[in-house]
């Protein structure tokens, strides 16, 4: 294996039915201590100017993380626009998040059960084509996934993007290190569908708690060497 340290922490950090318990329970006892959640200097920071507000500013100001979904389904257009934060403007480059290398390890999958056109549908997300592929086995239901998420939602969400990643794209080049950038570039294209879903007035929350495995089953990516990245559910 060529990168066996990665290997073993993806492998210690994924959650399945038998670590979720003791996870739960190490949530539930951690106390937040009175540390600040920023460093702290003997002299005061100097105030900034204040800066003329932009685009990104006011997505930024709109961007929080929703947990209640009301019963409309996600239109097709902002179906379209959600996934889009992720989609390549130039040939399979150019897409709103860098990746090291240009190696773009990060693959999206909608769950969907709300979305228009698509409902009861799990699809594949194609960047360069700006399209998806509808696989053959139907949705899981809400009802069957929710209990499996590991988090508190009101209502029925319109999709759970899966984002999953292929490690050996990135690591073949760079190694170990190339590991940490894997990870570097999921967390920028949660934050790329986060600041998508705000611009669209969608309501969505990332699910950090999917259990891996049953997951690439779902998928159909279990044979593969695909590790699981987060989720982020979706709705109106
Ligand atoms: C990696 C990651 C995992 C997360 N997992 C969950 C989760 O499983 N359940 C949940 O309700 N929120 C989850 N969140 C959302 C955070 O709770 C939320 O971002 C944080 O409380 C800050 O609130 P805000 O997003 O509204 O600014 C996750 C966020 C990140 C970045």
């Amino acid at each position: 294996m060529a990168t066996p340290f990665f290997h073993d922490f993806t492998e210690a950090a994924a959650l399945d039915e038998f670590n979720l318990v003791e996870l739960a329970r190490r949530m539930s006892a951690f106390e937040p201590g009175p540390e600040e959640l920023r460093l702290s200097y003997p002299t005061a920071p100097t105030a900034l100017g204040r800066p003329r507000t932009s685009a990104l500013d006011r997505l930024a100001a709109k961007r929080s993380s929703q947990r209640e979904f009301g019963v409309r389904p996600i239109p097709g257009g902002r179906f379209s626009a959600l996934l889009g934060a992720a989609r390549a403007w130039d040939g399979p480059g150019h897409r709103t998040h860098p990746a090291a290398g240009g190696r773009y390890a990060v693959e999206l999958f909608a769950v969907c059960w709300a979305v228009e056109g698509w409902s009861g549908r799990i699809l594949y997300y194609d960047p360069v084509d700006h399209g998806v592929v509808a696989l053959p086995d139907p949705a899981p239901t809400w009802a069957d996934t929710y209990p499996q998420l590991g988090l508190t939602v009101d209502g029925t969400p319109g999709c759970l993007l899966v984002a999953v990643v292929f490690p050996e794209r990135v690591t073949a080049k760079y190694g170990e290190l190339g590991g940490r950038f894997v990870l570097l570039e999921a967390g920028a294209v949660m934050q790329s569908l986060s600041l998508a879903a705000a611009a669209q007035g969608l309501r969505g929350v990332v699910a950090g708690g999917l259990q891996e495995r049953s997951w690439l089953r779902t998928l159909g990516l279990d044979q593969t060497s695909a590790r699981l990245a987060f989720g982020y559910l979706a709705g109106t």
